[in-house]
């Protein structure tokens, strides 16, 4: 197939450019770099031994998107672009309402004229809010998000729904990500956050390195076998294979369907740093600090719904996740600026 790739050149879009090629699928990346880097895709070039075609393009730049919707006539469009920090949608709510809504309302209306109504869109596990239920089905209601960035997607998954239903030829694949880490195995790609990272394995990786000095674990005293949060971290490369096991499942297809991408198994903040340091031999410096504000206590996916209808399986444990984000930053302390 055909497919557009909207911010392709960032983490989990990098890593699904890989695998849509080495599933034979023709891609063509839109992304303004604004959160990334071009070497990213160079990177991805080397790996996939293919060229990825890239237009450096904002989404609200809808002659942009015209002319490149236009000119290739796509089969579906995977959908990453947007801001994803969630401090900075707190205290600059109109950047992230204006980027992650107006960029996608372009995109959305370019691609339905354009003739392009096949859509993976990149939802979150954010969208549940603290979660009735756990472990987390899709049936599990979306509940008060705590910040304008998990509201961005909570009315991003509304819209794609209305428009669905006002138009049945569109079909829809809302994926919750649960939380993503890990890297390419080549070790040439990974995450590289600007500035301190919010994120735990980012953060945790920098103190490997020596570029921060001590972890602060946000809070031990959740109702949880250690006291520490609870998260269900899936291997980015497991992710961006549910992008691929997704196209497989699309053709024909209308309607609209939401599939949890996580691997059903939830690890404590302290699980992922004793495993961090036994598979990569490497002390992590921590304190216990206050919780962080809008933190739940545990959030781990059920993800039966896409192993039964997509045949998806996140494939990689924990050990996997810590030695391939490892591999990634010891190689490139400084990101893709190594
Ligand atoms: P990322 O920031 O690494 O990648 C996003 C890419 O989109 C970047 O390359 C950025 O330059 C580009 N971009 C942003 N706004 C754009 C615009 N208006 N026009 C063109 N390009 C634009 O983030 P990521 O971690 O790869 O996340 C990808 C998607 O998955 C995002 O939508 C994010 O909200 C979602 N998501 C991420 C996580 C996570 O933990 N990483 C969890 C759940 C959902
Ligand atoms: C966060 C966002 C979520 C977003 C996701 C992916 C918040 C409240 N939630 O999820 O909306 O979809 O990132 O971008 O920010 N931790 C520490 N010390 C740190 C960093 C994290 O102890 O320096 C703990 C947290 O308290 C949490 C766990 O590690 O228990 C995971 O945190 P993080 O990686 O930030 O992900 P989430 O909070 O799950």
């Amino acid at each position: 197939m055909k497919i557009l790739v909207t911010g392709g050149a960032g983490y989990i879009g990098s890593h699904t450019v890989i695998e849509l090629q080495a599933a034979g699928h023709e891609v063509v990346v839109v992304d303004n770099l604004v959160n990334s880097n071009l070497t990213a895709l160079k990177r991805v070039e080397q790996i996939s031994g293919k060229a990825v075609p890239f237009l450096e393009a904002d989404l609200r730049d809808r002659a942009a998107m015209e002319r490149v919707c236009g000119s290739y006539c796509f089969d579906c469009c995977v959908h990453f672009a947007g801001f994803k920090s969630v401090g900075e949608s707190v205290s600059q709510p109109w950047k992230y309402y204006d980027n992650n809504i107006t960029g996608t309302l372009v995109l959305l209306d370019v691609l339905g004229k354009t003739g392009c109504k096949n859509l993976i869109f990149s939802s979150s596990a954010a969208v549940y809010g603290e979660p009735e239920i756990i472990p987390v089905t899709e049936e599990c209601p979306r509940g008060q998000c705590a910040n304008p960035y998990a509201q961005s997607k909570f009315m991003l998954e509304q819209i794609m729904m209305d428009l669905q239903k006002a138009d049945p030829e569109w079909n829809m694949v809302l994926l919750r990500y649960f939380n993503p880490i890990g890297a390419h195995k080549s070790g040439m790609i990974g995450e590289d956050p600007r500035g301190v990272p919010n994120n735990l394995m980012p953060y945790i990786t920098q103190v490997a390195v020596g570029k921060l000095e001590k972890l602060s674990i946000f809070g031990d005293d959740y109702d949880t076998l250690d006291g520490t949060g609870v998260r269900d971290y899936i291997h980015v490369v497991d992710l961006a294979k549910g992008h691929v096991k997704v196209l497989d499942s699309i053709e024909g297809q209308c309607g609209l369907e939401i599939f949890n991408l996580g691997t059903g198994v939830g690890y404590s903040v302290l699980d992922v740093v004793k495993s961090f340091e036994k598979v990569n031999d490497v002390k992590i410096a921590y304190e216990i600090k206050e919780r962080r504000a809008g933190d739940i206590a545990v959030c781990y996916s059920d993800p039966g719904k896409a192993q039964r209808v997509l045949g998806w399986k996140a494939e990689y444990g924990i050990e996997d996740m810590c030695r391939d984000s490892w591999n990634w930053q010891k190689n490139h302390p400084n990101g893709f600026k190594d």
